[in-house]
C-alpha cells in the first residue's frame, strides 16, 4: 500500500487492522512492515533543508513517500460471507482503517445468544471488541506463550473466565503460583490485587488445596485437602520426571521390577527400604546400584506432606480424583493450588498424577457414551491449564506421559489441553503443530517466534508483528477459534470486567482484605 501524503504516517502501526475495498470482495489485511521510500537517490543525497519547506512539501506530494506491507488474512464477497484469501485487489484498490462493523462482523458479537463469543480484547487503536469462538477453542487444544511478564496469566485468567462463565468447557487448572483460585497480585506503581476465578464464581468453581494452610493464610477456605497415598502412584507417573530429576532408564527399568512384585505398593515399599537398599534389590533382582539411584532421586516424594503412605486397601476409598470427577460431572471448575509446594518437582508429579488418571475415567466414559448413543452419557468438555508447558511437553516427555498423549489425540475423548509457556520452542514441534489456537505476547528469542510459527500458512508476515509487539498486554491470535490473525490489545482485568462477569464484591474491598492479611 503507498500511504496517501494526507495520512498522519506514524498513526499506521504494524499489526493494526485495515480493510482493501477491491470489486467484489474486501480483503482484510494485516499491516506487515512499514518503509519510507523516494522516486530518485539524490532526494536522499541533497534533502530540503528546515528552510525550505515549500520544497519539502513539493516532494512530499510525489517524491517522498511510505509503503506498508499488507497480509490479507480473510476476505468478504457481496453477501459478506467471509472466506480464505484466494485473489488479489487490483491496482490502485482504496486501503481504509477497518470499522466497527466490520470488527464484528469477522470476529462476532459478544451478545449473540449462543453465548459463543468471549471478547478479549480490541485490535490496535480500535474500541470493538475481537471475540474468540469459545466453541471452536474447546474443540482443540490451545497455547499462551509470551516472555515472563507479558501478561500470560492475565490472559489464561481472562480467556478461562470466559469458559467459565458461558459454560463452554469445564477446567481443570493447575495453578503451580496461586494466581487462579482466589486473588492474585497485580505489578504495578502500587501493590494490589485482582479476583481470581473462585472470587468470580464461588458457585462454580472449587479450590484442592495442596497446602491447605497457604490457602488459609490467602483468606479462603480450600473445598478439598489434597492426599495422594504413595499406593496411587505408578511408575507411570514418575516417567514425567526423566528430564527433572535426571532419572537413568536403569532406575526406571528397576522401578518396574519392584513394580512386578508389590504392584501398587512399589513406591512404599521402595521408600522403607532405605537402609537396606542391598537386600531390597537382591529380592526382587534388581541391580542395587539402580536401585540405590532410584531411592536417592525419589526420596524427595517424602518431604512433600501431601504424598502419604496408607495402608493398602485403605487408599482406594478417599480417593481426591473420584471427588474431581463428581465435580467435573456436575460441571464445577477445579483450582489446584500448589500453594508454597512451587517445586517443578511437585508440580510435574501431582499434574501428571491427577491428569492420568481422570483421563483415564474419560476414556471409559466416552467409550460407554458411544457404546450406548445416550445423550445424558455424553461427557463434558474438559480443558486442562497447565504452566510450564514445555516441562511436560518436551520432546522426551511428550512422547511417553499423558500430556503427550491428550495433545496429540486431539481431544477424541474430551480432554484438551490449555498449555501457558514462555519456552515454546522447549515443546514438541509435533505437539505444536496440533495446537488449535495461539494466544502469543511478545517473544524475543528467535527459536521461540520460529516455535510457535510452526505449520501456520503466513508466517514469514506474522514473525515481523510478533517482533514489534508491546510487552505487556498485547498479543497476537491465531487459530482455529479466531477468524484471521490479528493483534489485540488485552481486554482489561478489571472492575468493569468484574463486572461483566456478573459478581459484586469490588476489588477495593478486596484489596482493603488483603492489606489485612499481610
Ligand atoms: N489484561 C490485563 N489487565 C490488567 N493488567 C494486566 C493485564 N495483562 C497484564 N497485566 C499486568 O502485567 C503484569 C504481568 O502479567 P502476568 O503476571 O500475567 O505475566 P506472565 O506473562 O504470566 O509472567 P510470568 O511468566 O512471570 O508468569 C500483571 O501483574 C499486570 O499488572
Ligand atoms: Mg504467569
Amino acid at each position: 500500500m503507498r500511504v496517501s501524503p494526507d495520512a498522519v504516517l506514524e498513526d499506521i502501526k504494524t499489526g493494526k487492522f485495515v480493510s482493501i475495498t477491491g470489486t467484489q470482495h474486501t480483503f482484510f489485511s494485516l499491516v506487515t512492515d512499514l518503509s519510507i521510500e523516494v522516486t530518485h537517490p539524490d532526494i536522499l543525497l541533497f534533502p530540503p533543508s528546515e528552510d525550505e519547506p515549500l520544497l519539502h512539501s513539493i516532494l512530499k506530494q510525489k517524491d517522498m513517500y511510505a509503503t506498508a506491507m499488507l497480509k490479507p488474512m480473510l476476505m468478504l464477497g457481496r453477501d459478506d460471507r467471509p472466506m480464505p484469501v484466494k485473489t488479489i485487489p487490483p491496482h490502485f484498490a482504496q486501503v481504509h482503517e477497518a470499522t466497527h462493523k466490520d470488527v464484528a462482523l469477522i470476529f462476532g458479537d459478544e451478545t449473540d445468544a449462543s453465548k459463543k463469543y468471549f471478547n478479549i480484547g480490541c485490535p490496535l487503536d480500535m474500541k470493538t471488541p475481537v471475540c474468540l469462538d469459545l466453541e471452536k477453542l474447546t474443540e482443540r487444544s490451545n497455547g499462551i506463550f509470551g516472555k515472563t511478564g507479558t501478561g500470560k496469566t492475565f490472559l489464561t485468567r481472562l480467556v478461562l473466565a470466559g469458559l467459565i462463565k458461558n459454560e463452554k468447557a469445564v477446567n481443570l487448572i493447575f495453578d503451580m503460583h496461586s494466581e487462579y483460585g482466589l486473588q492474585a497480585r497485580k505489578e504495578g506503581k502500587t501493590q494490589s490485587f485482582v479476583k481470581g476465578l473462585k472470587t468470580l464464581f464461588p458457585d462454580k468453581v472449587v479450590i484442592f488445596s495442596l497446602d491447605p494452610e497457604s490457602t488459609r493464610r490467602r483468606g479462603g477456605m480450600p473445598d478439598v485437602e489434597v492426599v495422594i497415598p504413595y499406593q496411587a502412584i505408578s511408575v507411570e507417573d514418575i516417567l514425567s520426571l526423566e528430564g527433572e530429576l535426571n532419572l537413568h532408564s536403569t532406575a526406571l527399568e528397576a522401578a518396574y521390577l519392584i513394580t512386578a512384585k508389590f504392584k501398587h505398593d512399589w513406591l512404599h515399599q521402595l521408600l522403607s527400604n532405605g537402609d537396606t537398599i542391598k537386600e531390597f534389590a537382591e529380592s526382587i533382582g534388581a541391580h542395587p546400584e539402580s536401585i540405590a539411584a532410584l531411592y536417592r532421586k525419589l526420596k524427595r516424594i517424602e518431604r512433600l506432606p501431601f504424598l502419604k503412605p496408607m495402608n493398602s486397601g485403605a487408599y482406594k476409598h478417599a480417593s481426591v480424583i473420584d471427588q474431581m470427577m463428581e465435580y467435573i460431572d456436575k460441571g464445577i471448575n477445579i483450582v489446584v493450588e500448589f500453594g508454597n509446594h512451587t517445586s517443578t518437582f511437585a508440580y510435574l508429579l501431582v499434574a501428571n498424577i491427577i491428569t492420568r488418571r481422570i483421563h483415564d475415567m474419560y476414556v471409559k466414559k466416552t467409550e460407554e457414551f458411544l457404546g450406548t448413543q445416550r445423550k445424558d452419557l455424553e461427557p463434558k468438555k474438559l480443558m486442562i491449564t497447565i504452566e510450564e508447558a514445555h516441562k511436560f511437553l518436551n520432546p522426551q516427555a511428550a512422547r511417553q506421559t499423558i500430556f503427550g498423549t491428550i495433545a496429540r489425540e486431539m481431544r477424541k475423548y474430551y480432554v484438551s489441553l490449555l498449555v501457558v509457556d514462555q519456552r515454546p520452542s522447549g515443546i514438541d514441534p509435533e505437539i505444536i503443530s496440533q495446537i488449535g489456537t495461539k494466544v502469543v505476547a511478545q517473544l524475543n528469542d528467535e527459536k521461540d517466534i520460529q516455535a510457535v510459527l510452526t505449520g501456520i500458512n503466513n508466517a514469514q508476515a506474522l514473525r515481523s508483528i510478533l517482533g514489534s509487539l508491546d510487552s505487556k498486554k498485547q498479543a497476537l491470535l491465531l487459530g482455529h477459534a479466531i477468524a484471521m490473525p490479528v493483534v489485540i490489545q488485552t481486554r482489561e482485568y478489571d472492575e468493569e470486567f468484574y463486572k461483566a462477569m456478573g459478581t459484586t464484591v469490588t476489588s477495593v474491598q478486596i484489596d482493603e482484605f488483603m492489606k489485612e492479611m499481610f
